[in-house]
């Protein structure tokens, strides 16, 4: 099917959309909770007429969601939310295939970046979609004029719903949002088995080094960073965790990792990966200390968890080695390769997550957006949770999908689960 109208846009290339459109097609076979949203949407038009501005990573997964939401009768414009996470021949393919107004392309300079956001708010949203909050974030602080007409919002991930709470706490957050990412069926198996194979797919196809009896240091043991240590030991590494939280610490701990301060880990690591949400969490100090060919690498949300900064401050040479990779060369003669320039390592360079994780994630953001449309005038101007009948209810769709059966409560049971009075 191609468009007759070419939508607005900002895509690298259009030629480029058969490729994206096969690309969609292979995600969309891994995402039939998505697909059965999908379908319900056709019939009922939950979204009809809805402007919806969303700001995501623009991959093969998202493009199945904007055609979901398209199909439920929204009136969407998507831009990145980051720089090198897009896909530029799926950008193609929505603009062309399905005449969805698609503002992003790989590489894109910052001041891109937040054109492609301002084309979004251009848009006049009604309601808001974000993976970090930025789309939010320059309406509060730009565009407040446009404010009274946004119903609601949702966010995808936890450093959204961070700077989102800050927001609400300081009393400047305008409208209500669902945290999406606070679904369990998104964080547990998104930011976990996701951003646990995806980045070190990302790591393996912008270095192709061996991982087997290698350091890798994972900062971090939230979420992201549990599924990555599972991962890169499941590949044979040693991983060392650092964690400022005495429970993740201890947990890791038992996991069986070595937990120590980055100090400590930084002379001794071969891979060095951040998922924490936080600033500098690999500083200059740690790079100057780090032995010859030691690789950084970021999968959490901002490019700020390495400091870039001090790297190209403290370097007497930098050069870019391979597509990915930029060698940073001290003066003491070390080498660090930095990748993605400390973006999301994962996006940048390998594809994200499996379409199968993102199913589930992106299910819980169209039902949210649903709901939103649904409930937002009840709500108050504060983040919300996913409702538990959302979130449970795409549990059972997957396990359904997947052909697994679980067993059910009798009335024995639930009665005596819901009783005090039996014991020993
Ligand atoms: N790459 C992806 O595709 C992807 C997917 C989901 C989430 N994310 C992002 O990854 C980041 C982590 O998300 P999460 O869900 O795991 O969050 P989380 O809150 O579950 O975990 C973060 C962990 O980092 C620890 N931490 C904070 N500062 C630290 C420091 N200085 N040193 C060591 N540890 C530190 C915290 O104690 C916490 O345990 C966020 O920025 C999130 O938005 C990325």
């Amino acid at each position: 099917m191609t468009n007759p109208v070419r939508v607005e846009h900002d895509a690298k290339d259009l030629s480029l959309a058969p490729k994206g459109k096969l690309r969609i097609e292979w995600a969309e076979a891994e995402m039939p909770v998505l697909r059965l949203i999908r379908q319900r949407f056709e019939r009922e038009q939950p979204l009809k007429g809805v402007r919806i501005s969303a700001c995501l990573h623009v991959t093969t997964e998202t493009a199945n969601l904007a055609i979901t939401l398209k199909a439920g009768g929204a009136d969407l414009y998507l831009c990145a939310s980051n720089p090198l996470s897009t896909q530029d021949d799926v950008v193609a393919c929505l603009v062309t295939d399905h005449g969805i107004p698609t503002f992003a392309q790989k590489w894109e300079d910052n001041v891109t970046y937040y054109r492609h956001i301002e084309a979004c708010i251009g848009h006049k949203p009604q309601i808001t979609m974000d993976d970090g909050a930025d789309l939010v974030s320059a309406l509060h602080k730009e565009h407040a004029d446009l404010i009274p007409g946004v119903i609601g919002g949702t966010e995808a991930t936890t450093t959204g719903v961070i700077r989102l709470r800050s927001m609400q706490a300081n009393g400047v957050l305008k409208f209500p949002i669902v945290a999406v990412n606070e679904a369990l069926t998104k964080h547990m198996f998104d930011n976990r088995y996701g951003t646990g194979q995806s980045t070190l797919d990302g790591i393996m196809r912008a270095t192709n080094f061996l991982l087997a009896g290698r350091n890798v240091v994972v900062a971090g043991y939230g979420w992201c960073g549990r599924g990555f240590a599972m991962r890169a030991r499941g590949l044979g590494a040693n991983v060392i965790v650092t964690e400022i939280d005495p429970l993740k610490a201890l947990e890791a701990l038992m996991d069986g990792y070595r937990v120590m301060p980055m100090v400590e880990a930084a002379p001794i690591g071969d891979i060095l990966v951040t998922l924490t949400g936080d600033l500098n969490v690999i500083d200059g100090q740690h790079l100057a200390a780090m032995k010859d060919g030691a690789i950084v690498a970021n999968s959490g949300h901002f490019n700020d968890e390495i400091n870039i900064s001090a790297m190209e401050r403290d370097a007497a040479s930098k050069r870019r080695i391979r597509e990915f990779v930029d060698e940073y060369r001290y003066p003491d003669g070390h080498r660090v390769y930095l990748l993605g320039e400390g973006r999301l390592v994962n996006l940048a360079a390998a594809e994200g997550h499996p379409a199968a994780v993102m199913d589930m994630s992106f299910a819980n953001q169209a039902l949210s957006v649903e709901f939103m449309v649904r409930h937002a005038r009840e709500l108050e101007k504060k983040v919300y949770d996913v409702p538990t009948e959302i979130d449970r209810g795409i549990a059972r769709l997957k396990l359904e999908a997947m052909g697994v059966a679980i067993d059910k409560l009798t009335p024995q049971q639930e009665k005596y689960l819901a009783s005090w009075e039996s014991g020993t």
